[in-house]
């Protein structure tokens, strides 16, 4: 019984969703419903996005294609159960165009057989998993991945002192990408991972790890975990000595989070991350972003996840004016090829891949007029994500 209710509401559903595309033509105005943490421990990934997605509309007006653009945002508090209801209301009461946001990894995932069913564009803004774009054909992202991250750094290590390293990861997608394409290249650079933790994602306590890192003395530590969770790390690396035991940090960029380095004090000078995006990065485009975005949220600092809401937004307004206001397939294939120079740097959406093709920086905790800043000292352009060669 309880098995035939169970089937009944998913055919229901599945039927709304395949029945809610068509409906979208003839209306005049183009929604946009963005799905974001925008309270719990991932708040500020969606301040920033949100943040970021209104200034986009700000500088770029809210009508396109003879389309009055609608922005919906919902906060889905990093619960996937919740981030796909929210998806289903969207798509079969909002008639949304476009979905868009998705905080973490989990999030995307649930979402992504609405996108299918419903044939609905789903730009993820944020979550950072490799696998994330083969989950669903109308997937298209603007943030970046783990792998595509993890191996310069890999690289960079071994030229530099660095020979044994442990990590220590979030225990889900995106942590799990970074231990193992991070392990990966730098065995294959003659260097070698020691030992391999992994922290729960809910509420983590890093203690008792980095005790056991202490203990086993390697030349680095390299740590991802997701943006907001940074601080927590730093603090209690520097608490527990090991920076004094000759252990160095480093880590992907998630870790000197610009929405958070700022506050983390001299003890993170120094720390070598790689990324897509630093604040400091030294172009003009850049320049003009920081400051609009600063201006516009009371000095709040973008960080990376904030570029990948703003470009996100670039994607769908570039899109919408290819199709000429057409939505579904059409808007989905003017998202695929498209290359511009964001506030990071020249990006390329892969249109096979649907993922994003980018430069990774290398980057040095540094100070700059009495700030604390990710400073990039070397790049690799034009980095795929490595998972897709699979
Ligand atoms: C993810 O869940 O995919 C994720 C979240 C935050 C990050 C990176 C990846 O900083």
């Amino acid at each position: 019984m309880m098995k035939r209710r169970l089937f009944t509401t998913a055919a229901l559903a599945a039927t709304a969703l395949a029945s809610a595309a068509p409906a979208l033509a003839q209306d005049n105005t183009f929604k946009i419903g963005l799905i974001l943490p925008m309270t719990g421990q991932q708040a500020t990934t969606g301040r920033q996005i949100e943040a970021a997605v209104r200034l986009y509309m700000a500088q770029n007006g809210d009508s396109v294609a003879g389309k009055k653009i609608q922005l919906i945002v919902k906060d889905d508090t990093s619960l996937p159960d919740t981030t796909r209801r929210l998806a289903q209301e969207l798509v079969v009461n909002d008639k949304v165009n476009v979905l868009a946001g998705f905080g973490i990894t989990p999030s995307a995932l649930a979402t992504a057989p609405i996108a299918t069913q419903s044939k609905t564009p789903m730009v993820v803004m944020a979550a950072a998993t490799s696998s994330i774009t083969q989950a669903s054909p109308y997937i298209v992202r603007t943030s970046f991945t783990l792998p595509q991250v993890s191996v310069a750094l890999a690289d960079w290590a071994p030229k530099n002192g660095i020979k044994t390293v442990v990590t220590l990861v979030s225990d889900y997608g995106p942590g799990i990408d970074a231990e193992k394409y991070f392990k990966d290249r730098l065995t294959f650079n003659g260097g070698q991972v020691t030992d391999a933790l992994r922290v729960p994602l809910r509420n983590p306590d890093f203690a008792p790890f980095l005790q056991k890192v202490r203990d086993n003395k390697p030349d680095a530590l390299f740590v991802f975990v997701p943006s907001g969770a940074g601080a927590a790390v730093m603090k209690q690396f520097l608490e527990r000595g090991l920076d004094k035991a000759g252990i160095r940090l480093i880590a992907t960029g998630d870790v000197t989070d610009d929405d958070q380095l700022n506050d983390m004090g001299d003890g993170a000078l120094g720390v070598v991350t790689s990324h897509h995006y630093s604040a400091a990065h030294p172009s003009a485009l850049n320049k003009r972003f920081v400051e609009a975005f600063s201006k516009a949220n009371k000095g709040l600092r973008p960080n990376f996840m904030a570029v990948g809401g703003y470009d996100g937004m670039r994607v769908i307004y570039e899109a919408l004016k290819t199709s000429k206001g057409q939505s579904g397939d059409a808007l989905l294939e003017a998202m695929k090829g498209q290359l511009f120079e964001s506030p990071r740097g020249k990006i390329f959406i892969d249109a096979q891949t649907r993922d994003i093709v980018q430069s990774v920086y290398l980057r040095k905790v540094e100070k700059k007029d009495g700030q604390l800043y990710n400073v990039e000292f070397d790049v690799i352009k034009d980095v795929k994500d490595p998972g897709k060669n699979k």
